[in-house]
């Protein structure tokens, strides 16, 4: 793999070397010296055109701790704001000896143009592109799903049978269609759940089920219930009729906590709007995964620049 831009090509065999990167990398991360020599003397840029805190933070300590040397630069602040190019800030990057550019982008598949147009010459990796693809956001849900399910006896499996509800704002969702593409390879069953406003068209199309009701889907008990967050910044039009309305219907409040089985995971990529998709007492519960999710998101990435940058195995 050269790259990493989306989970949709990932085969089994790939997503599961990652994972299985990731627990090796989880064991550095619990060590008293968090560091490996791995990337000694390769250069990772963080280029972020969108805010970000988790993805940006746990991609520049993964690079650290693989001993990489690592640049952050947010669009806010740099030569962008005075109407730089994507190109020349690749050339630039270029110029710099960037060996691994992780990127995040408003525009659904610039990180695929970064790819592909020879501006600059190192793996990228998608951090998320619009309402497109984020694909290690993907690949740190289906680390921290196999873990609770298998612990220490992780590795080599992937998510066979495991049923995924994902609820709330698919339209916009890029964790969504990474999660789609990822946990069906994966061999998991996966279902959306949200108002008819916030399924993309086309959703007859995509090979998932699909449906409205929060109630009839916690009633059938998933293994899995992942939250999504409501994107107001991406949200143009009016598409339900008040947050209080929505977090009735498709919120886990905690009524609806109460009724989810014992064995339930509760995750969300965060940031969270509490009391929106996701009443506190569900955020912060034991069935919860989400501060997992943020810790081993370390882990995962690092996994990924090991598989791009140090083997050159990533497409
Ligand atoms: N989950 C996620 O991508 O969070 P950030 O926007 O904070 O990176």
């Amino acid at each position: 793999m050269r790259h990493l831009l989306t989970t949709q090509t990932l085969s089994r065999d790939e997503a599961v070397a990652i994972l299985d990167t990731a627990e090796d990398m989880a064991e550095v991360s619990d060590r008293e010296i968090k560091k490996l020599p791995t990337l000694r003397g390769r250069t990772v840029v963080n280029l972020f055109f969108e805010d970000s805190t988790r993805t940006r933070v746990s991609f520049e300590v993964a690079a650290k701790r693989l001993s990489a040397d690592v640049i952050n630069f947010a669009a806010k602040g740099s030569s962008v704001s005075k109407g730089e190019s994507l190109k020349d800030t690749a050339q630039t990057l270029h110029a710099m000896g960037a060996d691994g550019v992780v990127m995040r982008h408003a525009a659904s598949g610039a990180p695929h143009t970064l790819a592909s147009a020879g501006w600059i010459d190192a793996g990228i990796v998608n951090a998320g592109d619009g309402t497109h693809e984020h694909p290690t956001q993907a690949l740190l849900d289906a680390f921290t799903i196999r873990r609770r399910l298998h612990g220490d006896a992780s590795r080599g499996l992937g998510l066979d049978g495991v049923r995924v509800t994902i609820v709330g704002d698919i339209l916009h969702s890029r964790v969504a269609r990474s999660n789609l593409w990822l946990l069906r390879t994966l061999g998991a069953e996966v279902r959306f759940i949200a108002p008819a406003t916030l399924l993309p068209v086309g959703i007859e199309g995509w090979p998932v089920e699909f449906g409205v009701d929060l109630d009839a889907a916690i009633a059938e008990g998933p293994e899995v219930l992942m939250m999504l967050r409501i994107q107001a910044e991406r949200m143009h039009a009016a598409h339900f009729p008040s947050e209080r309305e929505y977090a009735r219907e498709w919120g886990l409040t905690d009524a609806r906590l109460a009724r989810l089985p014992a064995n339930t995971m509760v995750m969300h990529p965060g940031p969270m709007n509490r009391g929106l998709e996701i009443s506190s007492a569900a955020a912060d519960s034991a069935k919860s995964t989400v501060l997992e999710q943020v810790a081993n998101g370390v882990a995962v990435r690092m996994s990924v620049l090991y598989h791009l940058l140090a083997t050159g195995e990533a497409s």
